[in-house]
Order: C-alpha cells, then sequence, then structure tokens
C-alpha cells in the first residue's frame, strides 16, 4: 500500500545513502519546491544541509523575512541570506527591455549563488527541487521549435561549472504529490498552497524602468490584492493572482484636490500548467471593492484595471 509517508521514508533513505558524510547546498527560492525538497534533505542529513537564499530585492512584501523565519528559525536549517537587492537593482537601473531584465536578474543570480556557495566548506552536492514535469519539458522542448517567448530563470549549467553532484529528490513527483510531501513533512498548507511566483520576481510585474518607489507601491497594492482575495475565501480557487504597475501615471480626483499617480493592472487567472490560462471571472463587486482598497490604502496609485487576458494570446506574467 502505496503512502506519502513510505515515500518520504524511502526518499531519505536514498538522499543519506547518496551523501553520505558530505556537505550538501540548498539554493532556497521561497517557492513550494525548493522548500520542499530542504526540508526534506534535512531530515535525512540535518546540518550537512545549509541553504543559500539569494533575495534580489524583487520580492513581496515581508517575503524575506518570512522565509528566513521558517527555515531558521521553525526548522533550524543553516541558511545564508544573501541580501543583494543593492546589487541587482543597481544593476537593473534603467533597464526596461524585458529579456535583459531577465538576462541580467538570471546572470546575477548565478554569480551572486556561487559566491556564497563557494563559502560552504567541502560541499560536493547541490540540492535542486527539479520536479518530474521539468524533466520531460527540458526533453520535449530541445526538439521542439525554437521560439523563446521568455528566457526563464535558468541554473541548468550551474552544477557543472561549480563541479558539484546534483541531489533532486522531487525528480519523480508531480505538483500535487509534492504537496502532499510537504504537507507529511509538516510545512504549513498556507505555505503549500501558494500560488507560483516568477524567479525574477517583481522586475516582470513593473514594466518599464524598474524604480524602488514603483516597487514599493507594487508590493503595498499587491498585498490588499492578495488579501482581498484571502478575505473573499478565492485563493484556493485560483491559480496565480498577482497586481503589475504600469509605466503610466493618469489623473484622478480625490477630496478636493487632483492626483497624478501610477495605473495598476490585477491579474488572476486559471490554468493546470501555466502553459494556457483563463483570466479568473471575478465579480463586479469584487473588483469594485479592491480597487476602491488599493487607491484608499496605497499611496501612489489612483486608478485599477483588470486585465481579462487569457493565455494564449497573453502570457499569465506582464513580461
Ligand atoms: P508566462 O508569463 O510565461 O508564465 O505565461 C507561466 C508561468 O511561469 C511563471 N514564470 C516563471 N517562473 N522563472 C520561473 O520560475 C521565470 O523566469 C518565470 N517566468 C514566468 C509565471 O509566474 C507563471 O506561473
Amino acid at each position: 500500500d502505496w503512502t506519502m509517508g513510505a515515500y518520504k521514508e524511502e526518499a531519505i533513505r536514498i538522499i543519506r545513502e547518496q551523501v553520505g558524510d558530505k556537505q550538501v547546498i540548498c539554493g532556497l527560492s521561497g517557492g513550494v519546491d525548493s522548500s520542499v525538497a530542504a526540508v526534506l534533505i534535512h531530515e535525512a542529513i540535518g546540518d550537512q544541509l545549509t541553504c543559500v537564499f539569494v533575495d534580489h530585492g524583487l520580492l513581496r512584501l515581508n517575503e524575506a523575512d518570512e522565509v528566513v523565519t521558517m527555515f531558521r528559525d521553525n526548522y533550524n536549517i543553516p541558511l545564508i541570506h544573501a541580501d543583494e537587492s543593492e546589487l541587482f537593482l543597481g544593476e537593473l537601473d534603467g533597464v526596461s527591455d524585458p529579456e535583459t531584465k531577465r538576462k541580467i536578474i538570471g546572470r546575477l543570480f548565478i554569480d551572486v549563488f556561487q559566491k556564497y556557495a563557494n563559502q560552504i566548506e567541502g560541499a560536493e552536492f547541490l540540492a535542486q527541487g527539479t520536479l518530474y514535469p521539468d524533466v520531460i519539458e527540458s526533453v520535449s522542448f530541445s526538439g521542439g521549435p525554437s521560439v523563446t517567448i521568455k528566457s526563464h530563470h535558468n541554473v541548468g549549467g550551474l552544477p557543472e561549472k561549480m563541479g558539484l553532484k546534483l541531489v533532486e529528490p522531487l525528480r519523480e513527483l508531480f505538483k500535487d504529490e509534492v504537496r502532499a510531501l510537504g504537507h507529511e513533512l509538516g510545512l504549513p498548507d498556507s505555505f503549500i498552497g501558494r500560488h507560483p511566483f516568477p524567479g525574477p520576481g517583481l522586475a516582470i510585474r513593473c514594466p518599464g524602468e524598474i524604480t524602488r518607489e514603483k516597487l514599493e507601491i507594487l508590493r503595498k497594492a499587491d498585498a490588499v490584492y492578495i488579501d482581498q482575495i484571502r478575505k473573499h475565501g478565492l485563493y484556493d480557487d485560483i491559480w496565480q493572482a498577482f497586481v503589475a504597475i504600469l509605466p503610466v501615471r493618469t489623473v484622478g480626483v480625490m477630496g478636493d484636490g487632483r492626483t497624478y499617480d501610477f495605473a495598476c493592472a490585477l491579474r488572476a487567472v486559471n490554468s493546470v500548467d501555466g502553459m494556457t490560462a483563463d483570466y479568473y471571472p471575478f465579480s463586479h463587486e469584487f473588483l469594485g471593492e479592491t480597487a476602491t482598497r488599493i487607491i484608499n490604502e496605497v499611496k501612489g496609485i489612483n486608478r485599477v484595471t483588470y486585465d481579462v487576458t487569457s493565455k494564449p494570446p497573453g502570457t499569465i506574467e506582464w513580461e
């Protein structure tokens, strides 16, 4: 009789056998996959695991603190918080082309990860939260059409470059199985059920030039939007939801005064695998209430729009 509990025990046995008494590094993104991999490996080999959390300054409100608290304090997993926001935001300064943004972030991510990983003495293994669909996709894509819509965050070449062997304990699992395993490992359900978040973070939800001011406004608006979705009990019914801040200021009126602030777009979609998606059919009441809350609570935004584009022809993220 196959259970996730039995799978966990077997996975732990295999990790111990593979790793022996050597050190393992794991890149933590705050996402479900790398988190489940880290907690599983920690159960198997304890403090032979060190996590490296690259904070590019493009995370959501309080996200970095939450990740550090959960892994360092709750799970006692040795964690390096690589706060490199100055570096990333500096290199992104003045850049507005989406692919250029992605490439800068991908390159810096690898540099930074390597810099911190090199500080971990005697590391021989690199742990990754690769899932079964990732394994399949990279195979089927290699023979497919060579049109790149978006260059994804890709650390594929990293292990060879660093001379590390891979530990990939989730390689046989689908997303829902990873969630079940996370549950088995005691990760909070609220964490396991989180919407996907892209590697380049808020950079690709801030079309045009990225500024600290825009990022701060975006973080606040996104927090209000997600709070609204949770309060209405819709979070688990939606595949992914977020705000994008638009590179345009518009005129508004508030009290007796004229405002000239940023517009933002709300996005929410349902999808099975992210390859296609339908926009989420919120009620007009929900949309109106959310727009009012964002404009009242977030200084710097005076206009809210709802993105009703499905994928295709749109993509889920704005860049
Ligand atoms: P798009 O925007 O291509 O996104 O329709 C499909 C799904 O992938 C996520 N996404 C990324 N995830 N690194 C990631 O880890 C990336 O560079 C990246 N770009 C998009 C996106 O959030 C959505 O879930």
